[in-house]
């Protein structure tokens, strides 16, 4: 089973990046994390983050068309990245979108997402363990 997980913009400076709305542990901390319950299950793992749409773009086109399931965080991506929604809803893997913070406690322009309509679920304002959450759903779902 091969699950993908999608960092997107900026979320390279989590731990520094106001840590009283995302948390203190850092995207390193994250994916070993994640990579720590992935090997529990036999489960492979390829983590990702970028700062660039297109780059998250290309990462989903080499990588996407064989997962069974893709965990992604678009950062501020999700509010308006039409290009990477597109990427994502010609895929046939479950895909979880992942919020560390509850996104609809927050401004407004966070409130509407572009992803969640091509995602199969949601998960926001959980932290860090809301990966975890994502990733535990997933290795469950077979076929
Ligand atoms: C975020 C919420 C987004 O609104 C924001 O732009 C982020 C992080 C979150 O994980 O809570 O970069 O996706």
């Amino acid at each position: 089973m091969k699950i993908l997980v999608i960092h997107g913009p900026n979320l390279n400076m989590l731990g520094r990046r106001e840590p009283e709305v995302y948390g203190s542990v850092t995207l390193d901390e994250i994916n070993a994390a994640l990579q720590e319950r992935a090997a529990v299950s036999g489960v492979t793992l390829l983590t990702m983050q970028s700062n660039h749409e297109g780059a998250l773009i290309d990462f989903l086109q080499a990588e996407g068309w064989d997962a069974d399931g893709i965990i992604i965080n678009p950062g501020a991506l999700t509010h308006y990245g039409l290009a990477l929604r597109d990427a994502l809803a010609m895929l046939k893997a479950p895909i979880i979108e992942v919020h560390l913070s509850n996104v609809y406690r927050r401004e407004p322009f966070r409130h509407t997402s572009v992803v969640a309509p091509v995602a199969t679920g949601q998960i926001a304002g959980l932290g860090w363990r809301g990966y975890l959450f994502a990733l535990e759903w997933l290795s469950g779902v077979r076929g």
